[in-house]
């Protein structure tokens, strides 16, 4: 069966002491509330994960980083590579954010070799994509969603599937309210499954979670998740308050 994650992206928000706090409210709100087979997962800025992490232990919080560097090691100032995350305790990267591609300019390429860097670590990704407005508009999401995953992760063998977690987050909905239905995400992680199971096998396929992000809140979440081919969220601007973030867990 498959993991079902609901994973918040707190972007660049939050000091160590309201990393902190945060956390804890998560911690106190989560406690009594039964999630069989699901993951909760925060990836706050680099600076604050040792901080996170303290304030998440003894409980079913795990907490990621947003980003990383591919290199080992080297002249990248302000870089933070997989063995500086695997020193302080972090196991799972955020990659490919729509973000980091449109701001920090980061390629396929790049984002391949990162995803390489993760697996020869024994570390796991949480590996977003999605099309642009535009792309949707002109009718080419489809093809923009399966060049991205080509042209990322298609050189990886089939074992190490079980270490990628896959995050559909169509552009135009990231931060802007505008969601995609829950029909839309549907047919989209269904066509993803489809291609994994092309180029590798249907069990890899079965086996890979796929979360839908893009202004999922406490209102749309339930609707969202009930799709069978959608297996929770990475959720940005609602994860940054604790009832909203739970609220949505809740609703897996
Ligand atoms: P949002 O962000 O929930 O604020 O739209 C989602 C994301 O960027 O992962």
């Amino acid at each position: 069966m498959r993991t079902k994650i609901v994973a918040g992206n707190w972007k660049l928000n939050n000091t160590k002491e309201e990393s902190k706090k945060l956390v804890k409210a998560l911690k106190k709100g989560l406690k009594l509330s039964k999630l069989k087979n699901t993951r909760v997962i925060v990836a706050p800025t680099f600076v604050n994960l040792s901080a996170s992490l303290k304030s998440a232990k003894k409980s079913k919080i795990e907490v990621a980083a947003q980003n990383m560097h591919q290199a080992k090691n080297g002249a990248f100032t302000g870089e933070v590579s997989a063995d500086m995350l695997q020193s302080i305790g972090i196991n799972t990267v955020i990659l490919g954010h729509s973000e980091r591609r449109t701001y920090f300019n980061e390629t396929d390429t790049a984002l391949a070799e990162k995803v390489s860097a993760v697996l020869e670590h024994q570390m796991e990704t949480i590996f977003c994509f999605g099309e642009l407005l535009e792309d949707r508009k002109s009718n080419n999401h489809f093809s923009v969603v399966e060049a991205q995953l080509k042209n990322a992760l298609f050189h990886l063998k089939s074992s190490d599937w079980k270490s990628i977690i896959l995050a559909y987050e169509p552009v135009w909905a990231i931060g802007t309210g505008e969601t995609a239905t829950a029909e839309q995400a549907q047919e989209m992680h269904a066509f993803i499954r489809g291609l994994i199971a092309n180029k590798y096998t249907a069990d890899v396929a079965d086996d890979v979670s796929i979360l839908y992000g893009g202004s999922v809140k406490p209102t749309n979440a339930e609707e969202i998740f009930s799709k069978p081919d959608v297996d929770g969220g990475l959720i940005g601007g609602a994860a940054l308050n604790a009832s909203d973030f739970i609220a949505i867990i809740k609703a897996i």
